[in-house]
């Protein structure tokens, strides 16, 4: 992941049941290229082992302040100072207080009271703790001071109760540091991408489908939200999770597909159309299971006309962006889909390599730009070619002014 290839993360763990978690929330950071040093307070040790914390961070684990081989360097001044970014989790009640104080009696909170770089918390607690006046005011201080919270989530708690209090999912402390990480230099824009396969109903158990999992208009929503853009994300059937911080839209059908397409796209100022939309239907969806006969079938199809020319004619100061699924002659089909449709971009990707385009993590594209820009990717995570396909449209801004609506709103 961009933001977090080589950035030092240090992960403060605090003394609750979530104290578990932080072994995912390490693994996760690793796998996403950070180098992570966890520091745990006493009571952390009580939940989880500093060696299995040392084990899967690749690095000693800090649990004293005073430690005489820990603190030959005066280690916690150091911690501070090589940190990109701090994260506490879980971040107990008991915690919370005392960095909103000032308090510095462990390592963790004299590592914070220390630290230059973004600072997150997040917290993990009992629900009428997490309820708690004194705990909403001490979050509140935090905040004000820069600080990220990491809301804790709904659902059943290790204490018996149910309510907000449960560690976020390590995933989402993952997108928020990766986004704390990140320029926001696409605050200014808010995007709407389509995503996945279409189906058209054949009858209420069968349908016409293609081979799309959504996977790189999601990779996009990721990292256009990390990049401090509002999203939508109008999503064809996909198993895949919502990316955090942006909202979904599902739909069915190419014609749900492109009624919602239409009708966010006043909302939006880049329209990113990465989905797979079929291009016919059958003619008549039968009411009833089509029952098999030993004399064939014959399906009569009607052709799904395209919306893009009826959008571009009211694109404004919009950026169009859109993609070119190709078998063969991958330059000159989406070089004709650029024109056709009016794009500003157009992203081609030979979809019969087994290591680019549908159901894989990995893509190589070719980048066309209305201006007669050319560029080929290497072999790139879609996530990375997300990233890359989002500078592509900053160049463009660059040219060309935000719709003036949007000007003064930004995400943050
Ligand atoms: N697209 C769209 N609405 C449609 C069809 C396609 O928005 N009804 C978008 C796709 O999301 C993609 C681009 O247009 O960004 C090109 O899609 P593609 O299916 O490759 O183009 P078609 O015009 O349908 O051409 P082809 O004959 O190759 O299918």
């Amino acid at each position: 992941m961009r933001a977090l290839v080589d950035r030092n993360i240090v992960l403060g763990v605090s003394g609750g049941i979530a104290a578990y978690k932080a072994c995912e929330l390490v693994r996760l950071l690793t796998t996403a290229g950070a180098q992570v040093r966890v520091m745990m307070t006493r009571n952390a040790q009580e939940f989880i082992t500093p060696l299995t914390l040392q084990t899967l961070s690749r690095h000693p684990v800090a649990t004293a302040t005073f430690d005489l081989t820990q603190e030959s360097e005066i280690g916690h001044i150091r911690l501070a100072d090589t940190a990109d970014a701090i994260v506490i989790a879980p971040a107990t009640a008991n915690l919370i207080a005392k960095a909103a104080n000032g308090l510095a009696d462990d390592i963790v909170t004299t590592v914070l009271l220390a630290a230059q770089c973004p600072i997150a918390f997040a917290p993990a607690m009992n629900v009428h703790m997490y309820a708690h006046p004194t705990v909403t005011e001490n979050l509140a201080r935090l905040r004000a001071r820069g600080a990220v919270i990491i809301e804790p989530g709904a659902g059943a708690l290790a204490c018996g109760y149910e309510g907000q209090g449960r560690l976020a999912d390590p995933a989402i402390i993952v997108e928020e540091l990766a986004a704390m990480l990140s320029a926001h230099d696409l605050a200014q824009e808010r995007i709407l991408i389509t995503a996945g396969p279409t189906q058209e109903a054949i009858d209420p158990v069968r349908f016409i489908s293609n081979r799309s999992t959504g996977k790189m208009g999601f990779a996009i929503a990721r990292a256009a939200w990390r990049r401090g853009a509002e999203v939508r994300l109008i999503a064809g059937p996909s198993t895949l999770p919502t990316p955090h911080g942006v909202e979904r839209i599902d739909v069915t059908s190419a014609g749900e597909l492109l009624s919602a397409t239409a009708s966010n796209f006043p909302w939006c100022s880049t329209l990113i159309m990465a989905a797979a939309v079929a291009d016919f239907r059958p003619e008549r969806a039968a009411p009833q299971k089509i029952k098999k006969n030993s004399s064939g079938m014959t399906l009569a199809l009607a052709p799904i006309a395209d919306e893009m020319p009826r959008l571009a004619a009211k694109k404004g100061d919009r950026i169009m962006i859109g993609f070119a699924a190709e078998t063969e002659e991958l330059e000159v089909n989406a070089l004709d889909k650029l024109r056709r449709k009016q794009l500003d971009l157009i992203v081609g990707n030979d979809v019969s390599r087994a290591d680019a385009g549908f159901a894989v993590d990995t893509n190589i594209v070719t980048m066309l730009g209305a201006d007669g820009g050319r560029e080929t990717t290497p072999k790139l995570s879609k996530e990375e070619v997300g990233d890359l396909i989002l500078d592509r449209l900053l160049a463009i801004r660059a040219r060309r002014p935000a719709p003036s609506e949007l000007r003064a709103t930004s995400r943050s």
